[in-house]
């Protein structure tokens, strides 16, 4: 592209922006409520809607509670919901093998909604952490986390959610070859048309603090996670990481955190032109929330500019918090 600019006054840029019907006219992208993909938090119990004290405006919901709001988000025309367990400690384990229970809350949780909404996409989260007794996505031995003995975990656990129904498995655990061994189990299994969404590009980021707050994984966790999640500093790797994942068999590639790697989408979407999503993390959820709880930026909107941002940069979709929210909004 090569755009062509005429000396003022010949072109005056304020002429397209002068009425309402002038700037819709020329607006190059747009939000719908098709572009939102909406995380919850769900735990044990009945009738639970617990807040959670990081994320305001955000609870743990109990399944059939996170039911409802299945049922809410579909009503509002929202494609997909992405399912985040709440795991009491005392299931947690050094081998983590709550992750493939067929009964785990997560597992359970999809049944339920796919049973009661169809129509909504189940997405899933594809790690160890909630089940991990040290807070890591992979196994951890004498201080190491183990990268080919967690993808052998990630697989069974892939498994047991496409079992349960999962239309979209989201491995956010950044293991190396995850993704062509958990494609090539489910077509060995027969489940060839669950979708993998690879977090590709996952940055070891001070961003997801809220959540794991949400998860309950904070006080689990030792030390940090930069021997698997990438260094911020770094944008040629993820090219490298999401051109690996799509070769190895995703269907989706996500980038993460969101708007502080709005350069990383573009790159991203640029390149290799696959179905490309972002995740507008817990602590960027937060940051606004709190700001306009406090009253110093308007919600709504600093909330609709920063989804429109993420269509700006290329993305096909976004996690957020605020899908309902927006959801809302958009449809008027
Ligand atoms: C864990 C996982 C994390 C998030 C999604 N899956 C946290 C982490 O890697 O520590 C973060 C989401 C958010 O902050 O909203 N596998």
């Amino acid at each position: 592209m090569r755009p062509i600019s005429a000396p003022c006054p010949a072109l005056r840029f304020r002429r397209l922006r002068r009425t309402a019907a002038l700037r819709a006219l020329t607006q190059e992208n747009t939000l719908s409520v098709g572009d939102l993909i909406w995380p919850v938090f769900i735990r044990d119990g009945h009738g639970m809607e617990e807040p959670i004290a990081s994320m305001p405006g955000v609870n743990r919901m109990s399944l059939d509670k996170v039911v409802k709001a299945a049922e809410m988000a579909a009503g509002l025309g929202i494609p997909a919901i992405c399912l985040f367990p709440y795991t009491d400690p005392s299931k947690k384990t050094e081998a983590c093998e709550e992750a493939w229970n067929p009964d785990n809350l997560a597992n359970r949780a999809i049944r339920a909604i796919k049973a009661a909404v169809p129509e909504i996409a189940v997405m899933t989260d594809v790690a160890l952490d909630p089940y991990n007794s040290n807070g890591h996505d992979g196994i951890v031995r004498d201080g190491i986390i183990l990268n080919d003995e967690t993808v052998e975990a990630l697989v069974k656990m892939s498994l047991a959610q496409a079992e349960s129904g999962a239309d979209i498995l989201g491995p956010s655990d950044m293991m190396d070859g995850r993704i062509g061994a958990m494609r090539g189990a489910l077509e060995a299994a027969g489940h060839k048309d669950v979708a993998i969404m690879s977090y590709s590009a996952k940055y070891a980021s001070a961003f997801y603090g809220p959540f794991r707050d949400a998860v309950g994984a904070s006080g689990a966790l030792k030390g940090d996670k930069k021997t698997y999640q990438m260094n911020p500093a770094n944008s040629d790797e993820a090219l490298r990481l999401i051109e690996r994942d799509l070769r190895e068999g995703a269907d989706m590639v996500m980038v993460k955190p969101g708007m502080p790697y709005l350069d990383i989408c573009r790159r991203v979407k640029d390149t290799f032109g696959a179905p490309t999503y972002a995740y507008q993390v817990s602590g960027e959820y937060s940051m606004l929330r709190g700001a306009a709880l406090n009253g110093w930026v308007d919600g709504e909107k600093v909330m609709m500019e920063s989804l429109m941002c993420f269509k700006r940069a290329g993305c096909d979709g976004i996690l957020t918090y605020f899908a309902p929210e927006a959801a809302r909004l958009l449809r008027g």
